[in-house]
């Protein structure tokens, strides 16, 4: 390619980039941050002490890895499938960000992990109680409409957005990760804002009661999250209490039998011996 032509390339490129940047600053600035939920406040000495443990903090930070890029995949898929140019743009600058998030997680649980002492405790984690950041992971693009597609990813965004203001919060101890979670921060709070601002652009008068409708739907599935969650902890403590109190009388009844067995060889009265020709 002449230089000529390789010039005008970069200009284009850098005039598309800044008014992108220009675009998404505009967006940003018309609705404010979004503040943590009641619940996430309410839950955020639990999350301190989740974070507080090194092992916990990397296992929790490839996880999100993990359901930032699945979401990024998956939202690159409804960039293919929607017919809308607009949209189609925006999800892709969408599913280039949680891919990038996905990167950051990543490479900060890499970091964590050179540092990480392996005697610490990181099995319970509180994911059904605390979930990660996105509700991304429950995203099914094939089949939904534009709208049902974007009052999900407003809620999944805000949710997120909810989580990771709390994450960042409670992260004092760790300034690279708390850095982490700020710079993402700002990403989910603009997937937030656009999402919500197509979505009355899309479905100008029935957009809130598309969006109630998706709430309802993922209190459904933190209903059957938290009564997993809750059924795996009562069939611990119930196999617990079974194996402490029905099969110590068990264990003292075999004992007193295996006591009561003649040691050794026995001898065998005459004539009531089987054939050893045969095998029964
Ligand atoms: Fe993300
Ligand atoms: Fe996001």
């Amino acid at each position: 390619m002449p230089i000529k032509g390789k010039l005008v390339d970069k200009l284009l490129t850098f005039s598309n980039f800044k008014s992108h940047i220009l675009t998404r600053l505009m967006m940003d600035s018309a609705r404010p941050h979004e503040r943590p939920t009641a619940l996430d406040r309410m839950l955020a000495p639990l999350h301190r002490w989740i974070w507080s443990d090194t092992d916990r903090r990397v296992q929790k930070l490839l996880r999100f890895s993990e359901t930032e890029t699945d979401g990024g995949r998956d939202i690159l898929r409804a960039a293919e499938v929607t017919s809308d140019p607009l949209l189609r743009r925006l999800y892709l600058e969408h599913a280039i960000d949680e891919f990038r998030h996905g990167v950051l997680f990543r490479h900060r649980a890499a970091a964590l992990l050179k540092v990480a002492s392996s005697g610490s405790n990181a099995g319970f984690q509180g994911e059904w109680l605390a979930p990660g950041g996105h509700g991304l992971d429950d995203l099914q693009v094939d089949g939904e409409s534009d709208i049902d597609m974007l009052a999900f990813l407003h809620l999944s965004e805000k949710a997120a957005a909810s989580r990771f203001t709390v994450y960042r919060d409670v992260m004092q101890h760790d300034p690279p990760t708390r850095a982490v979670f700020e710079e993402i921060l700002r990403d989910e709070t603009f997937h937030m804002n656009y999402t919500l601002t197509q979505l009355a652009r899309v479905e100008p008068k029935q957009h809130r009661r598309h969006l109630w409708r998706a709430r309802l739907s993922r209190l459904w599935k933190t209903y059957l999250r938290l009564a997993t969650g809750l059924a795996g902890i009562l069939g611990s403590l119930l196999l617990t209490i079974q194996y402490f109190v029905l099969l110590p009388p068990f264990a003292w009844l075999a004992k007193r039998a295996a006591r009561r067995e003649p040691s050794g060889w026995t001898i065998v009265a005459a004539g009531t011996s089987q054939s050893l020709d045969r095998q029964y």
